[in-house]
């Protein structure tokens, strides 16, 4: 029981590494609010908790909209009376190089995983400092570290998440509060199955993914889930503002 009672809040835990992660909390002896947009899949993650005897709830809010991202944490203090851990993991993908990105696509990927992270962290961050105690772990990505064709506008974005923890871990060190963030590499979710599905040759595209990988193939969801384990838990009380990989080589091995 690595996270025993901890009151653990994930965004996007509907689908891939946020719904692993949530299954793993649990079985750890985590409180597990599993947010999501989409309420039919954040309900899915709920009732595969409880039927594996953990303990969850759902609560369903756009992490971009700032009244629901403030009813969400208000509602998690109410139930639970404190946030021991924020993991902000919703994020959608962005395709394209930058000249033929459409304004409106590239405002809405910074939107989601830059603004999302910004608000959530916005209204849980005080009680973090109540507490003077609290992990939060922000989804990154190895895109981060290294250039990947075709993804301008999702490569900004991670990019920033990652100055923005190193910024972030310094203000709230002496709030007890660690930052960090997991930089993983290609993991085969709906996210990257969505993507492939729009590439006019997917066999191909996945083929030079799993080229990428010094292992040879694709992350699993459970793969990035342990690395959030470990941050979530007290086992990581010395990582503070790192950026964690989970590539499979990608960014330092060639
Ligand atoms: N899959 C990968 O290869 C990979 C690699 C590096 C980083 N990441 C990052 O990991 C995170 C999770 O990715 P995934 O592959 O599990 O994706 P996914 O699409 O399987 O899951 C993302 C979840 O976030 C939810 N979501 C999207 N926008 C939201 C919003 N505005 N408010 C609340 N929920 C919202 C979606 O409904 C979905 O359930 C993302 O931030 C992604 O950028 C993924």
């Amino acid at each position: 029981m690595r996270l025993d009672k901890k009151v653990t809040l994930i965004t996007g835990a509907g689908s891939g590494i946020g719904k692993e992660t949530a299954l793993l909390f649990a079985k750890e002896g985590a409180k597990v609010i599993v947010n999501d947009l989409n309420e039919a899949a954040g309900n899915q993650t709920v009732t595969e908790i409880i039927h594996h005897g953990g303990e969850a709830l759902f609560i369903q809010a756009n992490v971009t909209n700032e009244s629901d991202v403030k009813k969400m944490v208000e509602e998690v203090l109410t139930t639970y009376e404190k946030i021991d851990v924020l993991f902000n993991n919703a994020g959608i993908s962005g395709i394209g190089v930058l000249h033929e990105n459409e304004l409106e696509n590239w405002k809405n990927v910074i939107n989601v995983n830059i603004n999302g992270v910004f608000l959530v962290s916005k209204y849980v961050i005080p009680h973090m400092i109540k507490q003077q105690n609290g992990s939060i772990i922000n989804m990154s990505s190895c895109i981060a570290e290294i250039g990947l064709a075709n993804r301008a506008s999702y490569a900004a974005t991670k990019g920033a998440v990652l100055s923005l923890t190193k910024s972030m871990q310094v203000d709230y060190a002496k709030d007890n509060i660690r930052v960090n963030a997991l930089m993983p590499g290609t993991i085969f979710t709906p996210f990257v199955e969505d993507y492939l599905s729009k590439d006019p040759n997917p066999e191909a595209a996945i083929d030079s993914i799993k080229r990428r990988q010094l292992g040879g193939d694709l992350g699993k969801p459970i793969d990035v889930a342990y690395a959030a384990l470990y941050l979530a838990s007290d086992e990581s009380k010395f990582m503070m503002g790192s950026p964690f990989m989970i590539d499979g080589g990608v960014v330092n091995g060639k």
